[in-house]
């Protein structure tokens, strides 16, 4: 596994790949790699020829400096799970590297849905995860890039992105949320819970699986299965719900009534981290 840390050598590296009729995966990380980032690794191996990791806390998205101070980094264990799930480079650039000082980047546009939720707990993160998105498939060039679905609003903001800009020449694939046995969504800021919130934040899970009966049971009432996830949620003593939604998977706006592919979406704090979590709802069952 070679080890880059110069955009342009990393361009020279995906541009061998592509010359010898090979076909480039790129996983895109903030490192602190947990299970998650291991099965976005396998997809892309089991998907195409040569996986390219970005290990890059990116500075633009954080809109708390303590919450970027915090930000748990470990190279070198990061680097020994690239190596042992096949990756082919990792490319590790420091900030000036993705941010060369007097380079004009494309700034795109999150629109209104990247002010909703995510956007709206945290101002400017979606503006700046598309800034940084938008760099590194234009370092990498054209590839595959696996992105998990637990980020949801960001999977659903990266793919109108490339829709709007096709000659990024970057096809996008989501990849199933990892879990742990009592269905906490794995994250790197899982590792920041104490016992006891770790014990209770499994209540994302039991509220968006609440839901997800709800819906399949016939539920057609928005409002009533984001009452039912917030019952769950404000049940749990350790945690604040910052919100509970359903939106449409397509727009990614709240719905009313389940009339078209929808996911339940929720955001809670807990002391010492803040956990995001969704699902797709089911049809009802016949
Ligand atoms: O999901 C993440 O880890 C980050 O938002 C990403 C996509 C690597 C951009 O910094």
């Amino acid at each position: 596994m070679e080890l880059i840390r110069e955009a342009s050598a990393l361009r020279q590296a995906t541009d061998a790949v592509r010359a010898d009729g090979a076909t480039v995966g790129f996983v895109a990380t903030m490192g602190a790699l947990h299970d998650g980032h291991r099965a976005l690794l396998r997809a892309a191996r089991d998907r195409t020829d040569r996986v390219v990791v970005s290990i890059f806390v990116n500075p633009m998205q954080f809109d708390d400096p303590d919450d970027l101070a915090r930000y748990p980094r470990d190279e070198t264990r990061d680097l020994s799970m690239c190596k042992a799930e096949g990756a082919a480079v990792v490319w590790a650039p420091p900030v000036d590297e993705v941010y060369p000082l007097g380079v004009e980047l494309a700034h795109p546009e999150p629109g209104e849905v990247g002010d909703l939720y995510e956007g709206a707990a945290r101002p400017g993160h979606f503006a700046g995860v598309l800034l940084v998105v938008h760099r590194l498939f234009d370092v990498v060039g054209p590839c595959t890039a696996f992105f998990g679905e637990k980020d949801a609003q960001q999977l659903f903001l990266v793919r109108r992105m490339i829709e709007r800009e096709p000659e990024l020449d970057v096809a996008v694939v989501g990849c199933p949320t990892q879990r742990e046995p009592d269905g906490l969504a794995r994250s790197s800021r899982n590792a920041a819970l104490t016992p006891d919130e770790r014990e209770q934040a499994a209540c994302l899970f039991l509220a968006l699986t609440e839901a997800a009966e709800r819906a399949r049971a016939g539920v057609r009432d928005a409002n009533t299965i984001v009452a039912v996830m917030a019952r769950e949620i404000g049940a749990t003593p350790l945690a604040r719900l910052d919100y509970a939604a359903v939106v449409d998977e397509a727009s990614f706006e709240p719905i009313g009534v389940l009339d078209r592919p929808a996911r339940a979406i929720v955001a809670a704090r807990f002391p010492s981290a803040r956990l995001i979590d969704n699902i797709a709802l089911p049809e009802p069952a016949r």
